[in-house]
């Protein structure tokens, strides 16, 4: 198969960047979309040029690397992370558009590599429980009603790609902080901080510059867990509670 790439190249955070087209040819259909650009980019270094710059790590979908932008869709076509996408996807002779995330807290530093440690800093802001964890308890010594501990895996699915915040017309991170705040919240482990969890991760993703949900559902149709945008709701009502016991003197 072969492909023009319509591929974003800007060599610094500091310089303006622009649509560079490169041929991708003889690519096989089982070849993912990352391997295609490791085949294109061994031909641009035989060529003395520069290759493409992206991050990528797991390949399978896991550790949320791989912020692309294909064909204008964050995470490109079909339901994964940008790594799980295979060039049968496409047509034969097809012009593909590939752009780095576009968020104004995410900045470009190289090409295709964003900075997305804005959400790394919102996870410091509350993304964990204070609990020693000890030794490994047994696994019926506290006990989750099964319906609870389902959506609380749900959200945990979550694998901190960007991808909600991307995809959102106000660049909105509540997809992501609604899944970590509902992963931890829920369960009985999170439970103590729960309230003062919600408010400093909310307070930590404005500080950053993201937005708020006007309810596009964008975040939710991108986002490769298939995190359910009910985890807002859960998020806005925590957040509140927290708001409230911060008012009352409740908490500190
Ligand atoms: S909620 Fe989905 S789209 Fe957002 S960071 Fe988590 S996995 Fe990525
Ligand atoms: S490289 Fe890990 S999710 Fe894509």
């Amino acid at each position: 198969m072969n492909f023009h790439l319509r591929l974003w190249r800007q060599k610094s955070a500091d310089t303006p960047g622009r649509f560079e087209g490169i041929e991708a040819t003889n690519i096989t259909p089982d070849c993912s979309f990352l391997e295609m650009l490791d085949i294109v980019n061994n031909r641009l270094i035989t060529d003395g040029k520069e290759p493409i710059a992206f991050e990528s790590d797991c390949r399978e979908g896991i550790c949320g690397t791989c912020s692309l932008v294909i064909n204008g869709v964050p995470q490109g076509p079909g339901r994964g992370a940008a790594c799980q996408v295979y060039m049968r996807k496409f047509k034969d002779g097809e012009t593909i558009f590939v752009e780095p995330f576009r968020a104004g807290s995410f900045p470009i530093l190289k090409d295709l590599v964003v900075n997305r440690s804005a959400y790394e800093r919102i996870m410091r802001a509350g993304g964990f429980i204070s609990e020693h964890t000890g030794g490994a308890p047994d696994a019926s010594a506290i006990l989750i009603p099964k319906p609870v501990a389902d959506k609380a895996m749900d959200a945990a699915a979550c694998i901190g790609c960007g991808a909600c915040a991307a995809a959102c017309p106000n660049s909105s991170a509540m997809l992501f902080v609604g899944a970590k705040v509902t992963h931890l919240n829920l369960l009985p482990q999170g439970q103590p901080e729960a309230k003062k969890r919600a408010r400093a991760m909310v307070r930590a993703m404005d500080e950053e510059g993201f937005g708020n949900c006007s309810n596009y559902y964008a975040c939710e149709a991108v986002c490769p867990a298939s995190v359910s945008a009910s985890v807002i709701a859960k998020l806005n009502r925590d957040y509140i509670k927290g708001e409230v016991s911060e008012a009352v003197g409740a908490i500190d």
